[in-house]
């Protein structure tokens, strides 16, 4: 777990500050959290959470990405059972494979999808939003540019949109998307937070 953590951190000394060292952190303590009302194997659950952005499209060459990966874990003493089932965990758990309808489904990956998902939303979820937004050089708001909704992976992939509508384009979906009770309950708060944060921004905004 120790060389593994390590992996983690250079790999993710790259990424943007909402995809970096904390967030595999973060998700690893949600994860777990969950795991403990909702059970699995720990071992797949926290390798999982902590190396599932070392696959994704937007900081790596995800093909590389992944073989790098899968020798790695082979080498660290997981069985070959325990390496495809984390392979296939972070391979599938993105907003954009669920919306082009591909999958894979065990109660680890719906574990780790859910704990990266409460990450999404909540105060850090909005944190994170912003940041990343600020990082791809997008406003924060243009009244517009009107809120759309995503259908397909290209869709999503392609907008370039202010970071206020990807609330409404992705983040207040997600609550509803949840696929474990235990995280489904996790989300409720996190979601209001969000609903309070629109609700202000816009009343600031309309000069209320
Ligand atoms: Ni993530």
């Amino acid at each position: 777990m120790e060389e593994l953590e390590k992996l983690v951190r250079e790999k993710l000394s790259v990424a943007d500050a909402g995809h970096d060292w904390w967030h595999a952190v973060r998700v690893r303590d949600n994860a777990l959290k969950i795991a403990g009302t909702e059970g699995g194997n720990l071992k797949v659950i926290e390798t999982a959470a902590l190396v599932h952005d070392l696959v994704d499209e937007k900081l790596f060459d995800t093909e590389k990405a992944r073989k790098e990966l899968k020798a790695f874990l082979q080498e660290s003493g997981l069985s070959p059972e325990d390496v495809s089932h984390v392979i296939n965990i972070i391979s599938y758990m993105s907003f954009s494979k669920e919306l082009d309808g591909a999958g894979f489904d065990s109660l680890e990956f719906r574990i780790v999808q859910d704990a990266d998902r409460l990450d999404a939303i909540g105060a850090i979820g909005i944190a994170r939003t912003f940041s990343y937004g600020a990082h791809k050089g997008r406003p924060f708001y243009d009244p517009e540019i009107p809120f759309e909704e995503v259908t397909t992976k290209q869709d999503y992939r392609n907008r370039e949109t202010p970071t206020i509508n990807h609330f409404y384009e992705k983040l207040l979906l997600l609550k509803d998307m949840m696929k474990t009770p235990t995280g489904r309950k996790l989300a409720e708060e996190r979601h209001l937070f969000m609903e309070q944060f629109l609700a202000q921004f816009f009343k600031e905004w309309n000069g209320e």
